[in-house]
């Protein structure tokens, strides 16, 4: 492939350019990825795959140790690939040395970015890694930032960073931001068939990340700046928190009105254009959706504005696990048994169905409120989440979920609505059962003691 078969011909084209692009397109480039979790051990693994060498880089001893061993550590790759790719091609290797970065051409850094106890943007992994990336920075490198985080991060934060090494961004290194849309669990939208957005400081350093990503991913799109790509990435999570709190405010109105929400959304859906289903629960959680339209909210603020929609939706969503621990209550106080001695299962823990993230899951956040009111008999089954800590006591998920286990609870609430999930038997079983995922709708027969969110009952 020529060299400028991607992005438009430009005059100049300096020596580590065309050098870096000469090895990304032939396959002979090392990639490096800086940080082994939920996203960067999938993109390494595709790498591998594709027959690039691939060095993983993390703090975590535990994760470099597990690949290290062939191990996987991520439910939705596939162990066996792994195993072949780090014992039998040996295309992948994992380390805690930094310095191993300064084999890489190209380097992806996949850190989380979390908030902090108020809610503001913790960007330390970003500046953290990106300080380990930049100590070992050489000619002819590209950076390329996955993490999801506020406009300017990657202009404002990074590149002064990786200044540091006193090399010219553009010219000499190069530097990108490229959100990741990873959604685990989905198995129709993979990394292959799910198009990349970048943005490159320099249309140099678009035109390069343009090329890396085309190895292992089938559309990638340009745009004109890094705080595009972080903006563009912003909007797809803020107008999902968006939509899902407006649904589940209109579930609350709907509990009101007597009207089914399910059958409302379901109908609505019927619209072939200008419509898209989004469904009410206990809440959001998981690493994105929850914090992310926080970054923008923190970056608006600098700017004297203020985001409403999205303090909005984060104060609706943020409610829902409050109006379960009260549909809950609700229940309890029907049944002979006061709050103190009622028995609550919760079945299911993860943030959502069928994934083993537990990351700010509003399954949790309902077994903390409900111990808080001084409920002591609260367990759980979750087949993806053996054991969680609430209020710093250990609870451990049941092995299995027998009728007998079912019977022995006053109230049974379903959090997650993971596929294994035998609804049939739960709704046989149990005295009341208070589904927050719509999980039972396929149940025919006896279901008066279904209490659904949203149904208006
Ligand atoms: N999980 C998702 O579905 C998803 C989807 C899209 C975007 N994102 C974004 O991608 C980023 C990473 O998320 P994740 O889910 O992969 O997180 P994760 O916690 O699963 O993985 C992050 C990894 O980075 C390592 N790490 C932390 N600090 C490091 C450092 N300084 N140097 C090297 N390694 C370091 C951790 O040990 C961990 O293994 C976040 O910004 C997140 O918002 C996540």
């Amino acid at each position: 492939m020529a060299l400028r078969r991607v992005g438009r011909p430009r005059a100049n084209v300096s020596k580590p350019e065309q050098k870096l692009m000469a090895s990304i397109l032939d396959g002979s480039m090392t990639v490096g990825i800086v940080g082994l979790g939920y996203v960067g051990l999938p993109l390494a693994l595709e790498f591998a795959k594709s027959g690039i060498r691939t060095i993983g880089i993390d703090v975590s001893t535990e994760k470099v140790k597990s690949l290290q061993a062939g191990k996987n550590y991520i439910q939705d790759l596939n162990d066996t690939e792994i195993r072949d790719v780090v014992k039998k091609t040996k295309l992948l290797t994992a380390t805690t040395d930094f310095s191993e970065s300064k084999h890489c051409d190209v380097v992806f850094i996949c850190v989380p970015t979390p908030f902090t106890p108020n809610k503001d943007p913790d960007i330390s992994h970003v500046v953290h890694a990106t300080k380990g990336v930049a100590e070992h920075l050489r000619k002819g490198q590209l950076i390329i930032l996955k993490s999801t985080t506020f406009p300017g991060t990657t202009e404002k934060y990074v590149k002064p960073i990786l200044d540091t090494a006193k090399l010219e961004c553009g010219r000499e290194y190069f530097l990108a931001f490229s959100p990741e849309r990873i959604d685990p669990g989905n198995r129709t939208w993979t990394t292959k068939n799910t198009p990349v957005v970048v943005g490159g400081v320099t249309s140099a350093c678009t035109d390069l990340a343009i090329a890396v990503n085309r190895r292992i991913i089938d559309e990638v799109v340009p745009v004109s700046t890094p705080a595009v790509a972080e903006m563009e990435k912003l909007l797809e999570n803020i107008f999902r928190s968006v939509n899902i709190a407006l649904v589940n405010e209109l579930a609350q109105l709907c509990d009101r009105l007597g009207i089914n929400i399910w059958e409302v959304v379901d109908a609505a859906k019927t619209k072939p254009f200008g419509f898209m289903p989004f469904y009410p629960g206990p809440g959001i959680g998981g690493h994105c959706i929850l914090i992310d339209p926080y970054y923008l909210a923190w970056a608006a603020r600098e700017v004297d504005f203020v985001t409403n929609f999205i303090t909005l939706a984060a104060e609706v969503n943020e409610s829902m696990p409050f109006y379960v621990r009260a549909m809950i209550e609700r229940e309890i106080a029907k049944q002979p048994v006061t709050l103190k001695n009622a028995r609550v299962l919760l079945l299911g823990m993860a943030f959502k169905k069928d994934v083993d993230d537990l990351r700010h899951s509003p399954a949790l956040k309902v077994a903390e409120l409900l111990i808080e009111d001084g409920i002591e008999h609260v367990s759980y089954f979750d087949p993806f989440i053996p054991s969680v800590e609430v209020h710093g006591k250990r609870m451990t998920s049941r092995s299995a979920l027998t009728p007998a286990f079912i019977k022995k609870h006053d109230v049974v609430v379903i959090t997650t609505d993971h596929s294994a999930f035998d609804v049939d038997m739960i709704v046989k079983y149990s005295k009341v059962v208070i589904d927050t995922r719509n999980a039972t709708r396929d149940v025919r027969g006896h279901r008066k003691n279904v209490v659904l969110l949203g149904d208006g009952k």
